[in-house]
């Protein structure tokens, strides 16, 4: 939610602040702005809608300042308008600051800061922010002289309770900024003679050598061609250095009209590179290096809990179905918001497992905390590689799926369903899986990118039912067992993405209630890839042709007497139990897309989203 940037050095920030917001316009497309300190102060230009109006109304502005701050906004606190864009500066004109999260006591910051003379023209808690630094900056100043600056933002940032990754600059100091997190991500990004502040790595990967992921509490200050680290209650903090990873073609469509689609089209490489390394020699089983756990200890769990939210969630609601089945340990899923509130009560042996592809949605966060602060081991499946989840979970296993630019989970998820198959494996093999069961298994894993590669090729095919289906208001998404979780991810797909209203149930379940809406104007989507279930499905689909609606399936080569049943079938390649649910994604994933585009939505940007959302 929200990206921001700042760059400090030697060359001319506009350019750079540009490109940075270019890499983080996923977190959000409501407003852009930037502010540049130029020789007369700071120059300040915002703009509603997504970044390209913003770079229209810069034109050609000549801004040459070396050092500025920039945000992509996703609207929290205030409508989306100019006023409520970012930069704000406070009403003395001294602070500029970009900020992403959420100050939660901001009305009562707004009341004390309005008796000081400090006035907000924005409805926003960022607007508070900025005044509040520059009220204490200036009381710094009367008392300290020059290292007034990150001393007041420190002070006033005590006095913060909420989420904030900020840049600020003060005019009073303009070789100077200071950067600083809680609960919402920053790096620090370290160039040759110049630094970066952003979001995530996206934002400066293509100009920074190293990067600083901060944590929770600290700032950052850039002074004098240096930068030093401290925390909130003043203690020095030695950065730790990591190098800057950067893959200029994954983060650039290559020729593909959205990245939505050229992610999909990417799965059978994410796929490889989520399984590489992980197989035994003797191929029976799986492994992770990073587990921080012994299989001894992995076989004293009796209980798994999957915290996470959206397509991650649906991704460990096929977990649930796999692990129970293959390793025969109980597993449930948790909406990583609600668990962190429930206070449920845990068992001793209970291993709870954080599932995020950007490792930084802040519900996922706080649920993994909030299962820290009481003892237990969490473990996280993530792709965001030095993701805030990434380094507070105490072991777990990176996806390597490469960057998702698209708002839509699409090779993430897939990449999510074959770790699980994985693990599911693992876990069994602690247990009662057999060395013959494992190696089928594992070779269905194998398989699994070429039987996507042949899926994809149904694109055309998947589109032309699109079209058939594009005017329609109303899905219903069917599906059982291990296919009922697709159902919710198919139904989560197609809304987020085409503004279709779709829901995702239980093919059988549907019969006490959703059953009401289906009729001509509301066709089903089943997936029909479960050979246990066919005959039980084929029932499912009768019910609802008999009430007038038109129907969708995706079918396994073994459900084949299901097709002639369908209006419109798409026939996958058969697979073990263990794969279904990762090539049944792929049609679900291509239709969506496909009735998005026909539809005229952006479906890479879609209204009211953000690709990863960092407020509660
Ligand atoms: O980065 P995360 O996996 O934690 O994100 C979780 C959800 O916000 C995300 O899956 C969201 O539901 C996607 N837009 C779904 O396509």
């Amino acid at each position: 939610m929200c990206g921001i940037i700042g760059y400090l050095g030697n060359r001319a920030a506009k350019d750079i602040l540009l490109d940075g917001l270019r890499h983080l316009e996923y977190r959000g497309y409501d407003s852009a702005g930037i502010a540049t300190w130029e020789l007369d102060g700071f120059a300040v230009v915002r703009s509603v809608g997504r970044l390209d109006s913003l770079v229209e109304k810069l034109g050609a502005m000549e801004l040459r300042g070396t050092s500025g701050i920039g945000h992509t906004r996703w609207a929290t606190h205030g409508r989306v308008s100019e006023e409520n864009a970012h930069p704000h500066r406070s009403c003395d004109g001294k602070v500029v600051i970009v900020h992403n999260g959420v100050v939660e006591n901001f009305l009562a910051l707004a009341a004390f800061l309005k008796e000081k003379g400090y006035f907000s023209s924005s409805e926003t808690d960022s607007e508070v922010l900025a005044n509040l630094i520059a009220y204490h900056c200036a009381k710094e100043v009367d008392q300290r002289g020059h290292s007034a600056f990150l001393e007041g933002v420190r002070k006033a940032l005590l006095h913060v309770r909420g989420a904030y990754g900020i840049a600020v600059m003060h005019g009073d100091f303009p070789g100077e900024m200071v950067g600083a997190r809680n609960s919402s991500p920053l790096v620090l990004g370290v160039g040759d003679g110049e630094f970066f502040f952003a979001s995530d790595t996206a934002g400066f990967a293509s100009h920074a050598k190293d990067a600083v992921f901060l944590n929770d509490g600290e700032l950052v200050h850039l002074r004098g061609g240096d930068f030093s680290i401290c925390t909130l209650s003043r203690e020095k903090v030695e950065a730790a250095r990591r190098a800057v990873e950067w893959h200029e073609a994954l983060v650039e469509k290559n020729g593909y009209e959205h990245f939505m689609l050229k992610e999909i089209f990417e799965q059978p490489i994410a796929l490889e590179n989520a399984m590489r390394g992980h197989f035994s020699v003797d191929g029976s089983n799986t492994h992770f290096g990073g587990l921080q756990m012994s299989p001894m200890e992995l076989r004293q769990v009796d209980r798994i809990i999957f915290c996470a939210c959206g397509s991650a969630r649906c991704a460990c609601l096929a977990a649930e179905y796999l692990i129970e089945r293959i390793a025969r340990v109980p597993v449930e899923v948790e909406y990583a918001s609600e668990f962190r509130y429930r206070n449920a009560p845990l068992d001793r042996n209970t291993l709870v497992i954080a599932v995020s592809q950007s490792g930084e949605t802040i519900d996922t966060l706080a649920a993994m905390r909030e299962a820290r602060r009481k003892g237990f081991r969490v473990l996280a499946i993530t792709n965001g590689v030095g993701s805030s989840i990434a380094r507070e979970a105490d072991g777990g296993i990176y996806q390597h799926a490469g960057p998702e630019i698209g708002v839509a989970a699409t090779k993430s998820f897939t990449s999510q369903l074959c770790i699980a198959a994985m693990v599911a494996i693992y876990l069994g093999r602690l247990r009662d899986l057999s060395c013959e069961d494992g190696v089928e298994m594992v070779d269905a894993l194998r398989q699994v990118p070429k039987n996507v590669e042949e899926i994809l090729r149904l694109d055309g095919e998947i589109r032309s039912i699109a079209e058939e289906y594009a005017n329609y208001e109303n899905m219903l998404f069917l599906g059982r067992q291990s296919m009922f979780p697709l159902a919710i991810e198919g139904a989560l797909k197609l809304k987020e993405i085409s503004y279709v209203h779709a829901e995702g149930y239980a093919a059988a379940e549907m019969k006490h209630g959703p059953i009401a809406l289906i009729g001509e104007n509301c066709p089903a989507f089943f997936l029909a890839c479960d050979g246990r279930m066919l005959e039980k499905i084929q029932s499912n689909i009768q019910e609802v042709r008999a009430r007038g609606a038109r129907t969708i399936a995706v079918i396994s080569e073994n459900c084949s007497a299901a097709a002639s049943m369908v209006d419109r079938a798409i026939v996958i390649p058969q697979t073990h139990f263990i794969a279904q649910p990762i090539l049944a994604a792929i049609p679900m994933q291509l239709f969506a897309y496909h009735m998005g585009v026909l539809r005229g939505c952006d479906v890479d940007r879609p209204r009211n989203l953000a690709k990863s959302v960092t407020v509660e």
